[in-house]
C-alpha cells in the first residue's frame, strides 16, 4: 500500500486593491493586507486593478472576440493561487461596478476560476460604517462562483485619518485586529491546499 505524502508549502494568496484611484484608501488597505500576509507565511501575489481593466461586458463581444485580457489576467492569477485578499471601495450600498464587472467577464471562463478559492473582504470608506455594506454585496457573486469567502470582513471607517503615511493603521488595536484576521484566513488557506492537495 502506498501512501501520499504532502509536502508543506505556503499558502499563495492574491491581493486586489479594487480602485483605480492614485491614492485609492483600498489600494493602501491591501497593500498592508499583503505585508501581513507575507509576515505570516503567506505566498503573495499582488496585482493592480488597473492591469485588470475590462470594457463594459457585452456578450456579443464576448461571442466575437471572447474574454478580454484584463478579465483572463485575473482569472489565471485566481486558478494560479489558493485564495485571494480584495480591498474594494463601497459605491452607493453596495459593490462598485467596475469591480463586478471585471467579477462578470472573469465569470465567463470555465471553470470558474473562483471555485475552490477562499477569498478575504476589507473595505476602506471616508464614511463612518467603513464599506461593510458594499462587503455584503460582493460576497453575493463570490459565493455564487464558489468561493469560499472568509466569514468575518474588514471595513475601515474614516480611512483619511484611520491610514499613516505609511500605510499602516494608526490604532493599535484595529491593527492587530486586521493582523489577526488575516493570519487566521491564510492558515485556513494554506489547510484548505494541503486538503486538495495541490
Ligand atoms: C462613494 N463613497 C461611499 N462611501 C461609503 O462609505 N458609502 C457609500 O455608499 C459611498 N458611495 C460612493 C459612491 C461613489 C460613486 C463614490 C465615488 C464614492 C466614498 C468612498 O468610500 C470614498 O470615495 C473612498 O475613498 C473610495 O475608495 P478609494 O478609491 O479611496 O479606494
Amino acid at each position: 500500500m502506498s501512501t501520499t505524502m504532502v509536502s508543506p508549502r505556503p499558502a499563495r494568496v492574491a491581493v486586489l486593491g479594487a480602485s483605480l484611484r492614485k491614492q485609492s484608501f483600498n489600494v493602501r488597505l491591501a497593500a498592508l493586507a499583503a505585508r501581513m500576509a507575507a509576515t505570516h507565511g503567506a505566498e503573495v501575489r499582488t496585482v493592480g486593478f488597473g492591469d485588470l481593466t475590462v470594457p463594459p461586458l457585452d456578450t456579443d463581444a464576448l461571442e466575437t472576440d471572447g474574454v478580454p485580457e484584463g478579465a483572463r489576467r485575473f482569472g489565471d492569477l485566481l486558478t494560479e493561487t489558493d485564495g485571494f485578499i480584495i480591498a474594494a471601495p463601497e459605491y452607493n450600498y453596495s459593490v462598485s461596478g467596475v469591480l463586478k464587472n471585471l467579477i462578470d467577464w472573469t465569470s465567463r471562463i470555465r471553470p470558474w476560476p473562483f471555485t475552490g478559492r477562499n477569498g478575504l473582504l476589507l473595505s476602506a470608506s471616508t464614511g463612518a460604517v467603513g464599506g461593510v455594506r458594499g462587503l455584503w454585496a460582493l460576497r453575493v457573486p463570490l459565493e455564487g462562483l464558489g468561493a469560499h469567502v472568509y466569514p468575518d470582513m474588514f471595513p475601515l471607517a474614516y480611512a483619511e485619518t484611520a491610514l499613516t503615511a505609511d500605510d499602516d493603521l494608526a490604532d493599535s488595536a484595529l491593527r492587530e485586529r486586521l493582523d489577526r484576521l488575516v493570519g487566521a484566513f491564510v492558515d485556513l488557506t494554506r489547510t484548505h491546499a494541503l486538503r486538495r492537495n495541490v
